[in-house]
């Protein structure tokens, strides 16, 4: 590892698990400071136990618009501004540009 991400800030959504949970892994060791979500705070913990480095877990719905202001909240307490965002938290379906809510999508839980 060489380091190509000292201090620098990169926000991670789905940080816990999968893909996102590799990536946040791969910019720790290259010396950024991680932030990942997730809604269930188990899997958060056991993240930031696999991650390592500067990991912050903020806990929190990436579908809700509160959920994701308190994240950006939490990041500007702490830095003037955000690297590199990986917007990598959801499922699978697809909507056109324009018919994306709020809303979650029928028979779509969030899990507690
Ligand atoms: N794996 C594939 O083959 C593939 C293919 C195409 C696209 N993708 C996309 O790539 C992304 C990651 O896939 P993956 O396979 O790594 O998934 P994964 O292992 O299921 O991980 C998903 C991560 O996102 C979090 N998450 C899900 N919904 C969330 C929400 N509403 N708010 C905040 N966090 C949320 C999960 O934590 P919690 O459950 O605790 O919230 C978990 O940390 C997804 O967006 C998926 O649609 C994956």
């Amino acid at each position: 590892m060489t380091n190509r991400f000292n201090n620098k800030v990169v926000v991670v959504t789905g940080g816990s698990s999968g893909i996102g949970l590799a990536t946040a892994k791969a910019f720790s060791a290259e010396g950024a400071f991680v932030f990942i979500t997730g809604r269930r705070q188990e899997a958060l913990d056991a993240a930031i136990k696999q991650i390592g480095g500067r990991v912050t877990a903020v806990r929190g719905d990436m579908s809700k618009l509160a959920d994701i202001d308190r994240l950006y909240d939490t990041v500007q307490q702490k830095h003037a501004q955000i690297d590199v965002l990986f917007a990598n938290a959801g499922g699978g379906d697809m909507l056109p540009l324009g018919a994306i809510t709020e809303e979650p999508i029928s028979g779509r839980s969030t899990p507690t």
